[in-house]
């Protein structure tokens, strides 16, 4: 059964994330039926980074879907610091249908879930951002078609992306290979739980070794909000994990290129691999919309 909140992909399902996935595909097919599912009902975006696609697909889907959104930025709530966090669930439970948060610590999505009887959706923390790799894996059903087989190849940090992303390929049984420098993999707790589930996710500290073969290739940014102060380090440490045509070309001829964006272009991705033929960029952005009003339909009580 659906949880009250969605702070991990470790509370779904693989039926429960087919259930998203055919709903965001009627919503992007047949948008104009889906205008009134969560009329009179309101959103709160409770947001301590920045955010433009996370926080327009949001707010965009929750009005194409009949309600009203209200972004509330670090200047509005500063988390944790104006008021406990404990008073700031129960208030925003009194007005609010649900929530949407984009937190530093996973513990404060955790804790505003914790103590607000609404629904609490994590759009990114420092540890996780489930509703990307939702709409990313719907992304790649849609461009080939079904999951089946595929080889999806992740280069470049062990960050919150890669999390989640490891988490939803454990769960819809798709192959992950990971590439990372040496001491930039993914959190060993999470990947021991993807790996207790599917033997097909590895860790590589090669990219040529990840992408050979492969039917997609993902890649995020060196250096992640809040962690500005290591952007020189990490741009030496990942200095061969760079996507470009010379590693794509190892990958299968039809493969796609995906990346969460925001992109660094000529660090992490070259311009002529996000602007290329084989980029997938921005359908996977556009996805997000789509996804997003299946989450809130969902979680928020819509009707369909
Ligand atoms: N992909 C993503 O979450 O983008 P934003 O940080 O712009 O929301
Ligand atoms: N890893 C990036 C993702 C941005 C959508 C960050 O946390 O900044």
């Amino acid at each position: 059964m659906r949880t009250k909140d969605l702070l991990n992909l470790d509370s779904l399902d693989r039926p429960e994330i087919e259930e998203i996935f055919d709903l965001t595909a009627q919503i992007k097919k047949e948008p104009k039926q889906y205008r009134q599912v969560l009329s009179g009902k309101a959103v709160g975006l409770v947001f301590q980074k920045p955010s433009t696609r996370t926080r327009l697909s949001f707010e965009v889907g929750m009005f194409q879907l009949g309600g009203n959104a209200v972004y509330l930025g670090p200047e509005d709530i500063h988390l944790g610091v104006r008021e406990d966090i404990r008073d700031l669930a129960r208030t925003l439970s009194r007005y609010l249908d649900g929530i949407v948060a984009r937190t530093y610590a996973q513990e404060d999505a955790e804790n505003l879930a914790k103590y607000s009887s609404i629904p609490v959706i994590n759009g990114l923390s420092n540890s996780y951002h489930p509703c990307q790799a939702l709409s990313d894996l719907f992304t790649i059903k849609e461009r080939f078609s079904s999951l089946d087989s595929l080889i999806v190849a992740y280069v470049g940090d062990g960050n919150n992306v890669l999390h989640s992303l490891i988490q939803i390929c454990a769960l819809m049984g798709v192959s992950l290979k990971i590439a990372v420098p040496k001491g930039y993999e993914p959190d060993p707790e999470v990947l021991r739980w993807a790996m207790s589930r599917s033997s097909k996710i590895s860790v590589y500290h090669d990219p040529k070794q990840a992408v050979k073969g492969s039917d997609v290739v993902y890649t995020d940014v060196w250096t992640s909000m809040g962690q500005e102060k290591e952007a020189k380090e990490r741009k030496k440490a990942f200095e061969k994990f760079q996507v470009n045509r010379q590693l794509t070309a190892l990958a299968k001829p039809e493969h796609g290129v995906m990346h969460c964006l925001p992109a660094h272009r000529g660090e992490e991705i070259t311009d002529d691999v996000l602007d290329g033929k084989h980029s997938i960029i921005f359908d996977q952005t556009e996805n997000k919309l789509h996804l997003h009003k299946a989450i809130l339909s969902l979680w928020l009580g819509g009707k369909k």
